[in-house]
């Protein structure tokens, strides 16, 4: 209840900012990490809606921005938008679908190939979809695209990273983008299985699955990248509840009365603050740390998760044995 008159009322929290800060307000503040250096960000999903916001707002203090979209012509109409907004931004476009795991695979390896740096990787795409569909991979499509694109892209990602943070000094970060709706999801109906080939497909329920499995994929990396001394941290962040097209087949969901178009501040305080060094494996709502559900704070179910993915991955991706 205090949470909610919180968000309403906009009221800022310890960080100095709160749900009516803006995300070129905080990337703004946070300008001395950008301008002293240049850093390049990956933003998965940034064609639309916080994406968009997120990718325009950093390009603008001077971050190199990688687009990886599955709609080239529209990723090409935000590419003209930022910049007019900063004509000297330097944006990169290059195909993806997330939903494809040979898809997110090739863009890696096409990334990889440019011999840029990598100090940011923003994951940010998502759907929420009322239908049960399939992924070419014959995974459930929302769990396909949310969490399981993201995992493939962190996972061949993560060492360029590495690599970057050990050359600049500069701390490396991934952000997840969860939801509020994680919390809606009990211990009962978290099945891998069952997720990646539901019964009785509910959309809200698939979507909150996934949105759980982006936090618990944060928890468990933030671990492993502590336990090899790795300058990079993870976090995982609710954006808050903002109008945008992943709301397009929801009609009734939430309406527009009491909704600030914002949503992409969280990602760009938890992306560039120095408030946020050192952090890692925490979960981040209107740009202050937040309590996450007791069902995402359990690292025996974060490192399931982790390793039942690696293991479907490498059976799909190399048909080898983990
Ligand atoms: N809006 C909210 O209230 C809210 C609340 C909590 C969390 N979130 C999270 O915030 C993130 C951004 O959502 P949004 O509200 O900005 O939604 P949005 O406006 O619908 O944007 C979603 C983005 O994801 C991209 N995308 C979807 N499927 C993809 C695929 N298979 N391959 C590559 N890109 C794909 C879309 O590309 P196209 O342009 O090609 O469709 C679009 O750029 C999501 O992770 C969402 O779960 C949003």
């Amino acid at each position: 209840m205090k949470e909610t008159l919180r968000y309403l009322a906009g009221i800022v929290g310890p960080s100095g900012y709160g749900s009516k800060s803006t995300a070129e307000q905080v990337a703004r503040s946070c300008s001395y990490l950008v301008d002293s250096q240049r850093l390049t960000a990956i933003i998965t999903g940034a064609t639309s809606g916080i994406g968009a916001e997120t990718a325009r707002a950093v390009a603008k203090r001077g971050v190199r921005v990688v687009i990886p979209a599955r709609d080239i012509k529209k990723a090409a109409e935000l590419k003209e938008r930022i910049r007019k907004d900063n004509p000297n931004a330097e944006v990169i476009l290059c195909e993806i679908d997330l939903s494809s795991l040979a898809s997110v695979k090739r863009f890696c390896n096409e990334f990889l190939a440019l011999g840029l740096p990598l100090n940011i990787l923003i994951n940010n795409a998502g759907i929420f979809s009322q239908k049960l569909e399939f992924s070419e991979d014959k995974f459930e499509m929302t769990f396909a695209t949310n969490y399981l694109g993201h995992y493939l892209l962190t996972e061949m990602l993560i060492e360029k990273m590495i690599e970057t943070a050990e050359q600049t000094g500069i701390q490396g970060r991934i952000i997840n983008l969860s939801s509020v709706i994680h919390s809606w999801v009990g211990r009962d109906c978290f099945h891998f299985n069952q997720m990646l080939h539901p019964i009785n497909y509910n959309g809200t329920r698939a979507y909150a699955q996934s949105k759980l499995a982006t936090i618990l994929h944060a928890k468990e990396i933030a671990k492993q990248l502590k336990a090899k001394n790795a300058n990079v941290t993870i976090n995982a962040v609710h954006p808050g509840i903002v109008k945008t097209g992943i709301f397009r087949a929801h009609k009734g969901f939430i309406t527009g009365k009491n909704l600030h178009i914002l949503g992409a501040s969280t990602s760009c305080y938890v992306a560039l603050s120095p408030q946020v060094e050192g952090m890692s494996g925490k979960y981040f709502v209107d740009c202050n740390e937040s309590n996450c559900s007791v069902l995402a704070n359990d690292e025996s179910e974060a490192r399931r998760l982790w390793r039942q993915t690696r293991a479907l991955i490498r059976r799909r991706l190399y048909q080898t044995p983990c």
